[in-house]
């Protein structure tokens, strides 16, 4: 458990100080305004670190790492975004606070910037892949008939060998190169009667699995593929035509309504899935094939995984009774004893984040001062923070 520990970290180490070689910076954009939409982050994983500084690593664990007195989370129970994220932690919190005097743990505040990382990593486990089945993936390997026309040990010349793939450690590098043959390969698998793959759930990181560990050449250094930078991903959406299919003219779906929540390689297996259909679409339209390279469908995908979260419904009129109801206008009325700021001096709030800040650093004041006394903490849903902080910044609209 220990060393599978050690292994976790150090893996999101490594991947962490790669992005800062590669020139990326642990800064994210800046908030779109105060608006509901979520701004894109540069580096999803840079919120690894505020996860272990905060302590939460301490009690908590990811995928099994870390702590053991409190909640996993992982791929089945992550966040999908920082109103879950903030009203889960609210919810908790009176048995967070309790465990950290227990354990003589600090109670650290966690500003803006910070708060962005966390949840932006938290949210970002469900995408980063678990790992392959190789026995399912030499199964597949059958099923799906790839070893009709490939061979993945080098002696077999009549078939195109696939040994070079394994010095690629990620499926989604086995997701690009088949992408950029998809066309190509989905056409002659139809004229040989081969039925063309249809990728469900893991069985991409299945099959990549299994092949990088038949074709590995021994001691060779492996080569990653990084989680992806949704912002370099956005700029791929217009260039390789995605955006001019799937939101100016309406050829495609529209892909706001799909469901982005999953792995890379779930959604790696998605756009195979249609890759003859769009190819066709794309002949049609005299628009070229695009083809990926080094991190582009890393990014892509990255991208279309943080484009729809979903978005959390809530009103100022709503945040106006949730005021009085939640009490926080015993301690936020005007002259109150508390040093607290009366509620019409509360906000605008430019970005969500400082909100989410802001109401998760008073919470131990809250609990000394009032709710310790035999109260109990008012509940938060996602929806009442939006609505909270849809209240607090009503001038600005
Ligand atoms: C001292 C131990 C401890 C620390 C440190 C701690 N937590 Fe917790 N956390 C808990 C416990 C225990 C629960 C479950 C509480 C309950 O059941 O009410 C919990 C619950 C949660 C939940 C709800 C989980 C769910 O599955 O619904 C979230 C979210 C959360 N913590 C986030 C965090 C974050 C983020 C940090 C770091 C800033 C953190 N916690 C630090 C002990 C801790
Ligand atoms: C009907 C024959 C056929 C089948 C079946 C087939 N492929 Fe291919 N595959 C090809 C051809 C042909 C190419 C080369 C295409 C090109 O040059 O554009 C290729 C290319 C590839 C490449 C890129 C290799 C490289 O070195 O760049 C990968 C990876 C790959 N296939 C994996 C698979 C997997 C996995 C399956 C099973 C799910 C599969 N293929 C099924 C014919 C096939
Ligand atoms: C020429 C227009 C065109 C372009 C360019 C295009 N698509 Fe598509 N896309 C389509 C069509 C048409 C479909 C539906 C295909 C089908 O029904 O099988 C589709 C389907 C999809 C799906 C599957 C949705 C589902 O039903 O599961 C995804 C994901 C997708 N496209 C992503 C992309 C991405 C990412 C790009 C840019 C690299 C892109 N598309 C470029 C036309 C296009
Ligand atoms: C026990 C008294 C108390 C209660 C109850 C309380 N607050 Fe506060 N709140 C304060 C105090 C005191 C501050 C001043 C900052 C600090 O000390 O953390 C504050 C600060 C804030 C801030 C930051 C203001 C700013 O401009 O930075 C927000 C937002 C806030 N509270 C929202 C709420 C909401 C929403 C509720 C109800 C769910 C609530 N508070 C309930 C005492 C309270």
């Amino acid at each position: 458990m220990k060393t599978k520990f050690i292994l976790f970290v150090s893996t999101l180490i490594v991947l962490a100080s790669i992005y800062l070689l590669d020139g990326y910076t642990l800064n994210q954009s800046p908030q779109s305004k105060h608006g509901s939409g979520q701004a894109l982050p540069q580096n999803p994983m840079s919120g690894r670190i505020v996860f272990e500084q905060k302590g939460c690593i301490d009690c908590h664990s990811i995928n099994g790492s870390g702590g053991k007195t409190a909640p996993d989370f992982s791929t089945n129970n992550f966040f999908g975004n920082g109103y879950d994220l903030i009203s889960a932690m609210w919810n908790h919190s009176p048995e967070m606070l309790k465990q950290m005097d227990v354990k003589n743990i600090n109670r650290q505040n966690i500003d803006e910037k910070d708060f962005r990382s966390l949840r932006y990593f938290l949210n970002f486990l469900r995408y980063l892949d678990v790992n392959g089945n190789v026995k399912n993936g030499q199964l597949l390997f059958s099923k799906m008939k790839c070893n009709d026309c490939h061979s993945i040990e080098k002696s077999n010349t009549k078939k195109i060998s696939l040994s070079k793939m394994g010095v690629y450690a990620s499926p989604l590098y086995l997701a690009q190169v088949m992408w950029n043959h998809a066309a190509k390969m989905q056409k002659l698998q139809m004229k040989s009667g081969i039925k063309v793959p249809v990728f469900k759930k893991n069985e991409f990181a299945d099959l990549s699995s299994y092949i990088e560990l038949v074709s590995a050449n021994g001691k060779k250094e492996k080569i990653f593929m990084l989680p992806g930078n949704p912002l370099k991903g956005k700029v791929l959406f217009k260039s390789k035509k995605c955006f001019y299919c799937h939101e100016e003219k309406h050829i495609g779906p529209d892909l706001t309504k799909f469901n982005f929540n999953k792995s890379v390689t779930e959604i790696a297996g998605m756009m195979w899935d249609h890759a003859s259909s769009m190819e066709t679409a794309m002949t049609k339209y005299k628009i070229s094939y695009p083809e990926f390279k080094n991190r582009e469908m890393a990014n892509l995908i990255s991208y279309l995984y943080f484009k729809n979260q979903s978005q959390i419904k809530g009103s100022a009129v709503e945040g106006n009774k949730l005021i009085s109801e939640k009490g926080c206008i015993g301690c936020h009325s005007i002259g109150n004893s508390f040093n607290a700021p009366a509620i019409d001096e509360i906000g605008p709030f430019y970005g969500e984040d400082s909100f989410f800040s802001a109401l998760w650093n008073h919470l131990p004041m809250m609990e000394r001062t009032s709710y310790a006394k035999g109260k109990s903490l008012p509940k938060l849903l996602p929806s009442d923070v939006k609505s909270l902080y849809l209240y607090f910044n009503r001038k600005v609209r």
